[in-house]
């Protein structure tokens, strides 16, 4: 039976989630209404993708980014069941991992709403990571946990959540990368032929000196072998101001403003190797068969790293980063698919109904 559903998204990863699974639960005849915290507001970290991707307007804007992570939170949480009060749902969906999935999550149970999580099961075991702390909340709270993969699925078996939650539908991230990777679209530079694509926003990077100082002193390493093209963040180019280091890797590394997805996509695809800590661009490399070196100690997505695509540098050091991104080679093919069929939006729409 078609539902009313209100999606909760806030940041940037999860309006590409978004893009697919509303289209899923458009074409099974679910009633959503899109709910937006404002947790990331440029234009360019997220009008633009409601825009290019096709996804509903927002019919409640809450425009509440920025401050610390218990501040944000408790004020979506505050919003957020406002909303849930007028627009009363059969339920709530929330994707991922940010602040904007927890407060979406926690607003709905505590109206007796059941809450379905996409990406659930994901775990790095490093409980610093707020990402790490949403996860496990929202998982807990959660009445479908709809996981990305057989890893994910175990990890919720392993903390004693009950099987018939678990329903492991595959990585909508999968989806949208086999749906807007065809794209024809302008780049924003005209990239050399031989190039490595850099993004770095995590706060254990950002917001370590040490760490961050490691990875501005890399990457002009490598430069000097293999050009780098960086679209900034707004997290990092702030860091990186206040610190005094935004120029000297403005000298080495082709610096952009964020790009939309697809344009990320097109980067992705014709760039020799990725250099990121972020998560969601370790699986795109996967799935685009473009080598990963991400820096961090850990990863969720382990699956990767087993079918020899990304690599992780934990220790990080100058020539640790420059190691590992002059070595990167791609691994022979295999047919492994971890995460699904690229049909995953489609399986949660019909659970569902
Ligand atoms: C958040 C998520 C992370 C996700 C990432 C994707 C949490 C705890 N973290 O981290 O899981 O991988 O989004 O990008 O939810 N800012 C701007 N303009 C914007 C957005 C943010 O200037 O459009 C500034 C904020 O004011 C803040 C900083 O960037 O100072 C970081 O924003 P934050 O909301 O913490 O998000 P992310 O670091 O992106």
């Amino acid at each position: 039976m078609p539902k009313r559903i209100v999606s909760v998204v806030g940041a940037r990863p999860q309006f590409v989630k978004a893009a697919v699974v509303s289209a899923a639960l458009q074409d099974v005849g679910h009633e959503e209404v899109m709910v937006h915290t404002g947790q990331h507001y440029d234009y360019n970290m997220s009008e633009v993708f409601f825009e290019a991707l096709n996804i509903p307007k927002p019919r409640h804007s809450l425009g509440i980014g920025g401050g610390n992570h218990g501040e944000m939170t408790g004020r979506q949480l505050m919003a957020i069941e406002q909303c849930l009060l007028t627009e009363k749902p059969d339920l709530v969906l929330v994707y991922g991992d940010t602040n904007s999935t927890l407060a979406g999550a926690l607003a709905a149970v505590k109206l007796h709403i059941p809450v379905a999580h996409v990406e659930a099961g994901l775990r790095s075991f490093n409980m610093r990571m707020p990402e790490e702390v949403n996860r496990i909340l929202t998982d807990r709270i959660s009445q479908w946990l709809f996981t990305p993969s057989s890893v994910a699925s175990g990890h919720l078996r392993a903390e004693g959540i009950a099987g018939e939650r678990i329903i492991e539908v595959g990585d909508v991230m999968h989806d949208a990368v086999l749906r807007f990777s065809r794209s024809n679209v302008e780049l924003p530079v005209a990239p050399p032929k031989r190039f490595g694509l850099v993004t770095i926003h995590r706060a254990e990077n950002t917001d370590d000196d040490a760490r961050l100082g490691a990875i501005v002193e890399g990457l002009c390493q490598v430069a000097g072998s293999l050009p780098l093209i960086m679209p900034i963040h707004p997290r990092t180019r702030q860091r990186l101001e206040r610190l005094g280091w935004l120029e000297r890797l403005t000298q080495a590394v082709q610096m952009l403003e964020p790009v939309g997805y697809m344009e990320m996509l097109a980067l992705q695809k014709s760039a020799q190797a990725v250099i990121t800590d972020s998560g969601g661009i370790q699986k795109e490399a996967f799935f685009l068969q473009v080598p990963c070196i991400t820096l961090r100690d850990e990863t969720e997505w382990v699956e990767t790293v087993e079918l020899g695509w990304n690599r992780l540098v934990s220790d990080l050091s100058v020539s640790s980063i420059e190691a590992a991104v002059l070595g990167a080679s791609r691994p022979a093919k295999s047919q492994a698919q971890p995460y699904g069929d690229g049909r995953a939006a489609a399986r949660i729409a019909a659970m569902l109904g």
